[in-house]
């Protein structure tokens, strides 16, 4: 058997040997919402067709809406079959729904989670007492839950071998103050070791890649300082618009919404000294100290140093789109940015003086997620009385998504009698050198929670560093009066967001 199994997936075996989490109760709050049945349930399912499932797992969903559970069941299965990235095998999706069971339950009252409880410790012991619980609901609902599952002892864990573990999904707070309160809501009942602040970037095989990158290569860490890094440029950009989620987006915008969350973690990745271990803690320390030594912004720096903008009608792949302020449920005279532009700076004898520049936005051009590092020029211009007066930097992109790889830019000489210098790519791609679909970040994720590894998930003090710096932003933005840059859709922003990084001298990078 094992001669007709190729290394890769003798590695897989190995794997879910050493890593198969114990049987658990996984469940979901809000289960009946978009969150649940486009992420969730696909990755519960890839990861019992992987293996990673062991048979006596169970998944209770939970929300309002008053469903029998094959109803609920009949639901699930067609999320999985319309979200999943394989195809669903009947045999293995039956079993998944055969372990999934349904409650109707309001979250604000105390007596369904007595309810709850009389379910999760049946007799029969169909549930596994140790409890993996996923906030999937509006955040107002976050600190109602633990507070009544502290109250009806399902916090901790019935005996010392079993575990207790939460999920909380984003956005974790509206502001540094929210999320320090919400921070303290959780620790009345949970330890930190309990709590997992999901972040799906984390979960996303190519930003995980950019501590394999850095960290298990020898060649690129010597150049990773300010003496030979001139700028760093991180953009995610959208194609999409605010898709059916106006009133929350119009409460949060671009700042919320991206960057205190995913692009800061590419941001601390990025940046980050090397840790002493591959170990959560000693991940996390290193990526908070980043945090923390990024200049706060001024009032005067976020006039000089920030850009938001909202988006006009225009066209995007053809289609003509309608404005920012046009959206279904996005208030008329909404202040709320879809694309920001900000200039950070890192306060460390590694990044001294080293600009990075970071932007997000719907309704751009394309979708493209990537972190493009620049090197400084060669220093002597040696080449200067030949044809090739201006060589362009070299360029290291990381490229997240969609077209996941790594390209180096450097310069070569274009064949001929003369000296003349080309750029060249010289590249990687992740959909040629490994075969096969990557698991999506939830499944990364969900795995990692279920067998208690919080390396990938947002300590306390992280998440509050992070909204303390953007809590900065904020508070100039709420002082500054006049409208807002726009920008067509369809285009790459607001010609504001170029004069920002122009009179540094640099330019934005056409992904
Ligand atoms: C979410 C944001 O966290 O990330 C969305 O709320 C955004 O507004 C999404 O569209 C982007 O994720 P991805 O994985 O498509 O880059």
């Amino acid at each position: 058997m094992v001669d007709t199994l190729t290394q890769e997936q003798i590695s897989h075996q190995d794997s879910v040997g050493r890593r198969r989490p114990a049987p658990f109760t996984f469940v979901i709050f809000g289960a009946a919402g978009d969150l649940a049945h486009r992420k969730l349930f696909p990755a519960l399912y890839n990861l019992m067709v992987d293996g990673w499932l062991s048979s006596d797992c169970r998944i209770l969903g939970i929300a309002r809406r008053p469903y029998q559970v094959e109803e609920f069941r009949s639901e699930v299965g067609q999320a999985i079959a319309q979200h999943s990235r394989r195809s669903p095998d009947p045999v293995i999706l039956q079993h998944l729904l055969e372990s999934t069971t349904y409650l109707t339950a309001d979250f604000h009252d105390a007596a369904q989670y007595r309810a709850l409880k009389t379910v999760l410790t049946d007799p029969e012991g169909r549930f596994p007492p140790n409890y993996l619980f996923y906030l999937a609901t509006p955040p107002s609902a976050y600190p109602i839950i633990a507070e009544h599952l502290g109250s009806v002892g399902l916090a901790r864990p019935a005996k010392p071998e079993h575990w207790v573990r939460i999920i909380v999904e984003k956005p974790f707070g509206h502001d540094l103050d929210s999320a320090v309160a919400l921070n303290g809501q959780l620790h009345q009942v949970f330890d930190e070791s309990q709590i997992y602040r999901i972040d799906h970037y984390l979960g996303k095989e190519t930003v995980q890649n950019i501590l394999v990158f850095r960290f298990a290569n020898g060649i690129f860490e010597p150049l990773w300082t300010r003496q030979y890094i001139d700028q760093v440029q991180i953009t995610v950009a959208e194609s999409l618009g605010v898709a059916g989620r106006g009133s929350y987006y119009d409460q949060a915008g671009a700042l919320r919404d991206m960057v205190q969350n995913h692009m800061l973690q590419l941001v601390s990745l990025i940046a980050m000294e090397p840790p002493v271990a591959f170990e959560a803690d000693a991940v996390r320390d290193e990526k908070v100290k980043v945090l923390r030594s990024i200049r706060p912004f001024s009032t005067r720096d976020v006039a000089d140093y920030t850009v938001r903008a909202q988006y006009e009608a225009g066209v995007i792949d053809g289609e003509q789109v309608p404005g920012f302020l046009d959206e279904p449920d996005i208030a008329s005279d909404s202040r709320t940015e879809s694309y920001v532009a900000l200039r950070l700076l890192i306060d460390n004898w590694r990044w001294a003086g080293v600009p990075f520049y970071l932007r997000t936005g719907k309704r751009l051009a394309k979708r493209a997620t990537e972190i493009a590092i620049q090197f400084k020029t060669a220093p002597h211009r040696f080449f200067q009385q030949t044809e090739t007066p201006e060589l362009s930097p070299n360029l290291l992109t990381l490229k997240i998504q969609p077209d996941e790889g790594i390209s180096l830019r450097f310069g070569a000489k274009l064949p001929g009698p003369e000296i003349k210098v080309r750029t060249v790519n010289m590249e990687f791609l992740y959909g040629t050198s490994f075969a096969g679909t990557p698991p999506e970040a939830y499944e990364r994720l969900l795995l990692d929670a279920m067998i208690g590894d919080s390396t990938l998930f947002t300590r306390k003090d992280e998440v509050e560093a992070a909204w303390a710096l953007v809590s900065s932003i904020l508070s100039g933005w709420q002082r500054a009066r006049g409208p807002i840059p726009t920008y067509e859709a369809g285009s790459w922003g607001p010609r504001e967001a170029d004069y920002l990084i122009e009179r540094d001298g640099f330019r934005w990078r056409r992904p």
